[in-house]
């Protein structure tokens, strides 16, 4: 059975990349290993590590994404959690024969990773992603 590994990262829907860095990077001193253009999900991403896990300030590059909506209609916020797990496809089995509703229903390859993302109404209102590292 597809375990758990760890918590992956956290996201935070941002409107401002610069705005976002007084906080995150200058204020509270996290340091910015790379930021990363996301074309599948039209998005621009700033990695913050934390210990094990990640702050990813996630900035819609594209008006039309769900993204984009939610920085629109909330301003930003709590975007999602991701999991890091050891077997993505045998885990988006699992779930979907517990009948978890599902945004991706199979697991999308990006460079160095496999990832899917479980919808909100069954995971009591948050977005969670699911990530395999691929080596
Ligand atoms: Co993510």
């Amino acid at each position: 059975m597809a375990k758990i590994i760890k918590l992956n990262h956290v996201a935070i829907a941002i409107g401002d990349v610069n705005s976002a860095l007084n906080f995150w990077q200058d204020a509270l001193g996290l340091s910015v290993d790379h930021i990363e253009d996301v074309p599948s999900q039209k998005s621009e991403v700033v990695f913050m590590p934390v210990g094990e896990t990640e702050v990813e300030l996630v900035h819609p590059t594209s008006e039309d994404s769900g993204l984009a909506r939610f920085v629109t209609e909330k301003g930003g916020g709590l975007h999602h959690l991701c999991f890091e797990v050891d077997d993505i496809d045998e885990m988006l089995d699992t779930l979907k024969e517990k009948g978890i509703r599902m945004i991706d229903e199979h697991a999308k390859e990006l460079p160095g990773r496999k990832m899917a993302f479980i919808h909100p109404k069954s995971t009591g209102g948050v977005l969670v992603e699911l990530y395999q590292i691929i080596k």
